[in-house]
């Protein structure tokens, strides 16, 4: 797919199967996600890589985190967070490394590593995989942030959710240029 099919058709997929981006796949997504735009150089950004046993491992603090947080959480809804990485055979963490800068203020640095996972979302896109970024609560919760080794200046970015397409890819409208992109100063 080249590169202008990819930006103006992508979009998410919730229902991912494996196989999972092949090595060499994985590491194009890679390499398009730390292109993203960096003022200063500052990489502030690091990505988790999780498939295998490792997304039962994050299932695992999921539900841990959800059950510090409500001891008498049903068993039902704690396996539904025991199973929430498992929709997906790779999961990226995007983390956004937050630094403190004279010329580079934190919204700069959230806005890079956003991009990032964006990169990523394309080029699996482009490759024929679907994804989907999700955050949700348990990315600010203390106990999720621990235990996947934030440090505290560190944001947890989102979760990219990366699989093959299963099903077709419903891709959605584009949202009207017209609605969204207007010119400055008005013209009468
Ligand atoms: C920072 C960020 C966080 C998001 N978190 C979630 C989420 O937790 N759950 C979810 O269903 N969608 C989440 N989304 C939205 C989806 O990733 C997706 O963009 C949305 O469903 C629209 O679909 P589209 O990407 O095909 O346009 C998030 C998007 C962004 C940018």
């Amino acid at each position: 797919m080249d590169a202008i099919a990819a930006l103006t058709s992508r979009s998410s997929s919730a229902k991912l199967c494996a196989p999972a981006p092949s090595e060499a796949h994985f590491e194009l997504i890679a390499q398009a996600m730390l292109r993203a735009p960096d003022h200063g150089l500052l990489r502030p950004w690091r990505y988790l890589r999780i498939e295998g046993d490792g997304l039962k491992a994050l299932g695992e603090v999921f539900a841990s985190a959800m059950r510090q947080r409500d001891p008498h959480l049903s068993d039902e809804a704690l396996q539904r967070f025991h199973n929430m990485p498992l929709r997906a055979p790779l999961l990226v963490v995007g983390i956004a490394c937050l630094q403190a800068h004279p010329k580079v203020p934190e919204h700069e640095q959230l806005l890079s590593a956003g991009c990032g996972l964006h990169a990523a979302l394309l080029a699996a896109h482009a490759l024929g995989y679907g994804g989907i970024w999700r955050t949700g609560d348990l990315a600010e919760d203390a106990y999720v942030r621990q235990a996947l080794g934030l440090a505290s200046n560190e944001r947890i970015s989102g979760f990219l959710y990366l699989g093959s397409l299963d099903g077709e890819l419903r891709i959605k409208p584009t949202p009207e240029v017209t609605v969204h992109v207007t010119r400055w100063p008005l013209q009468s």
